[in-house]
């Protein structure tokens, strides 16, 4: 993990650059986390709007996962963007950020088979093949074990498609400058691409190939609504959280990289980015647009210069922009915490998800309150 140098010539954290039609102050994008804090119809509130306002000096803020439908909500308190009090909620978020100087995209996620009847109005969730997750998910009341997800036919993706269309267009009449797909992690998108949870025989299955289809016929539609300059794509290779196997990750990622770039899109989002891995070289090479790194950080604690050298690191390989995502949750001003090296404060876990409230969301200090 540390044998690629930094480079003096590499892009710097701190300098400014442009992304599609936007200005950067700096390299630093804060990753969308969940946090559980809409109401229980998906609306953001004040609250949000607070917490992302505080962290308006990210070079980009991309917020929280927001589901484009119902059936696609995977836990309680989710935010949604399929309706009008959906945009108005959200529509404060970017309002009150923008008025702090800042620039949000909004990422956009189906949970597919994460996702629980108990969470979404009592649908059954859908996925590409009827395969459970092999665990549980969290509802209202407590952990309940994965229900069986039913496989979508033609007319789901097709509806499912028109929704993530729809939810980008809805993202851009909140103020989002653009939208983030979620084709990482585990959710629905991901689902699609892997072997583990896609079984099916159709256009949608098969080879890589196929498997890819749908992520790139829900980016198509998504670059329709809206422009592909506001849209990024978040992938996640070889990850196996949320019961993943993807089989030939291999495969996967140039074949979706070579139908993405047909699209002059804002960037593509790459999660726990290893600059000595392989396939992040081979990324790197086959995606001549703009790379958002995230790196590989220790997962129990934010390491003590906030991920800095890792950053330095990936943008010495070719990254061009860095996302961050406990060290800005933790820290409102991450920003000036990394340029001046200053201390940064710990994460407190018990208050990430499902908790609801200020505590450990809006009340992390900054340098100036502490002082
Ligand atoms: C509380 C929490 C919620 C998260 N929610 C999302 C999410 O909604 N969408 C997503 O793509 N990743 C999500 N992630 C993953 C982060 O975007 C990021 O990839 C991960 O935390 C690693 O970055 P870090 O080491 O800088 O925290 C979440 C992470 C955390 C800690």
């Amino acid at each position: 993990m540390t044998n690629t140098p930094v480079t003096s010539t590499a892009p710097r954290l701190f300098e400014s650059t442009r992304l599609g039609n936007l200005s950067l102050p700096n390299r630093l994008v804060m990753a969308p986390m969940t946090r559980n804090r809409a109401d229980d119809d998906g609306v953001p509130g004040p609250l949000m709007a607070e917490y992302y306002a505080q962290r308006a000096t990210a070079g980009l803020i991309v917020a929280e996962a927001a589901t484009p439908n119902a059936v696609g909500q995977t836990y309680p308190n989710i935010p949604a963007i399929y309706d009008e009090a959906h945009v108005a909620g959200w529509r404060r978020v970017t309002e009150a950020v923008a008025a702090a100087g800042g620039r949000m995209f909004l990422q956009v996620q189906h949970g597919g088979r994460i996702g629980h009847p108990d969470n979404n109005g009592g649908r059954t969730p859908l996925a590409p093949s009827p395969v459970p997750l092999p665990d549980t998910i969290y509802t209202p009341t407590g952990h309940q074990p994965a229900v069986t997800p039913r496989g979508m036919s033609p007319d789901d993706i097709r509806a499912t498609i028109a929704d993530f269309a729809a939810a980008a267009r809805n993202a851009v009449a909140a103020g989002f400058a653009g939208v983030e797909v979620h084709s990482a992690n585990g959710y629905l998108l991901h689902q699609f691409l892997a072997q583990g949870t896609n079984h099916r025989t159709d256009g949608y299955g098969g080879d890589a190939h196929g498997r890819v289809r749908f992520t790139v016929e829900v980016v198509r539609a998504v670059a329709d609504a809206i422009g592909p300059e506001r849209v990024g794509v978040r992938i996640s290779p070889g990850l196996t959280v949320n019961g993943i196997q993807e089989g030939d990750t291999e495969e996967i990622y140039p074949a979706l990289l070579s139908a993405l770039s047909e699209l002059p899109l804002a960037y593509l989002h790459v999660v726990y980015a290893d600059p000595d891995q392989p396939l992040f070289q081979r990324i790197r090479e086959d995606w001549a647009g703009t790379l958002i790194a995230n790196p590989v950080l220790p997962r129990d604690r934010i390491p003590a210069d906030g991920g800095r050298r890792e950053a330095e690191r990936l943008l010495a390989a070719g990254a061009d922009l860095i996302s961050l995502g406990r060290p800005f949750l933790a820290n409102p001003d991450l920003v000036e915490r990394l340029r001046t090296g200053a201390p940064l404060n710990p994460v407190r876990d018990q208050y990430l998800m499902y908790v609801g409230g200020e505590t450990g969301y809006t009340d992390y200090p900054t340098l100036a309150a502490a002082r």
